[in-house]
């Protein structure tokens, strides 16, 4: 493993070492044992968009290693002023050990890769959220004490996050059902890797269909300017995909829910059901520091 930009650049077995690597990072955490194996690296992180977990959980993660962490505000770059993603990697290269950057766009996460000498760790673009999908399988695992044969089911709208949830669920053995709206749902090449699992993988538009009997549910933050608040679509889109009692309904007693947060509470997840499962929704967040160690340290450790 080169680089984190997508969850289809990991193995299988790579999958379930970060998860390991992870849980064993959160004990030590946990019980004050100190893991400083970062001691003189250095971590610069681009974003050129706002976050939280993910700026945080980095920065803290670096930290807690022993490494330094640098943030880099795109706008304080000269990316801003057009110097290129290839010249911004080489340079880059000359000064860190890592990077780590937001952007909307994954072609720069790829060009970064291509021409920098170090390793690059996707922290979200349009494309995937692998960061964000180990933490969820971490936090599958730990709830249900396994992930093989587990049945997890994504409702409403979703790019990122759910391309990655999709390509890292499957590889890690759970199953994953789908309901989307029409042209809403994971990019074409997630559905034909997807295709290759057979009945593991389904998509459909009746989110009913797709919790039925499921382990865990999950959803994302609705983001489309087609799902404004007060407009008929988001009302629509709420009826049919709302993460609510009814739809928890259908799936297996016990199922947990995740959500990638941040949460529009009353939107795509209703306030009942948030709170009632926000003790596996904060873990979720909570494991993106020590999933993201885990990567760090496969990465740039050694
Ligand atoms: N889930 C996630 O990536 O959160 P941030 O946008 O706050 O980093």
């Amino acid at each position: 493993m080169q680089h984190l930009l997508k969850m289809s650049d990991l193995t299988d077995c790579e999958i379930i070492d970060i998860l390991n690597l992870a849980d064993q990072l959160k004990y030590e955490q946990k019980n004050y044992i100190e893991h400083s194996h970062l001691k003189g690296k250095t971590l610069g992180m681009i974003f050129n968009q706002p976050s939280t977990r993910t700026r945080v959980s980095f920065e803290v993660g670096m930290i807690q290693l022993g490494g330094h962490p640098l943030f880099l505000s795109a706008s304080d770059l000269q990316i801003e002023y057009g110097e290129t993603m290839e010249d911004t990697a080489r340079v880059l290269s000359r000064y860190l050990d890592g990077i780590m950057i937001r952007t909307d766009r994954h072609e720069d996460v790829e060009r970064l890769a291509e021409y920098g000498l170090i390793p690059v760790i996707n922290g979200l673009t349009s494309y995937a959220h692998p960061c964000q999908v180990l933490a969820d399988l971490m936090t599958i695992r730990e709830k249900k004490r396994t992930l093989k044969g587990l049945k997890a089911a994504y409702s409403g709208p979703g790019h990122s996050t759910l391309n990655s949830f999709i390509v890292g669920g499957l590889k890690a053995g759970l199953s994953v059902a789908v309901a989307s709206p029409g042209g809403y749902g994971p990019s074409r090449a997630v559905v034909e890797f997807a295709k290759s699992y057979g009945e593991k993988f389904s998509l459909c538009e009746k989110p009913e269909d797709a919790a039925k009997d499921a382990d865990v549910i999950l959803t994302d933050v609705w983001r489309s300017p087609r799902y404004k608040a007060g407009t008929q679509e988001l009302a629509e889109l709420m009826e049919k995909y709302q993460l609510n009692e009814n739809l928890i309904s259908y799936a297996r007693p016990g199922a947990i829910v995740l959500h990638r947060l941040p949460a529009r509470k009353g939107e795509e997840i209703s306030e009942a059901v948030f709170e009632s499962h926000a003790g596996e929704i904060f873990e979720e967040a909570e494991n993106r520091l020590h999933v993201q160690k885990a990567v760090l340290l496969k990465l740039i450790g050694g």
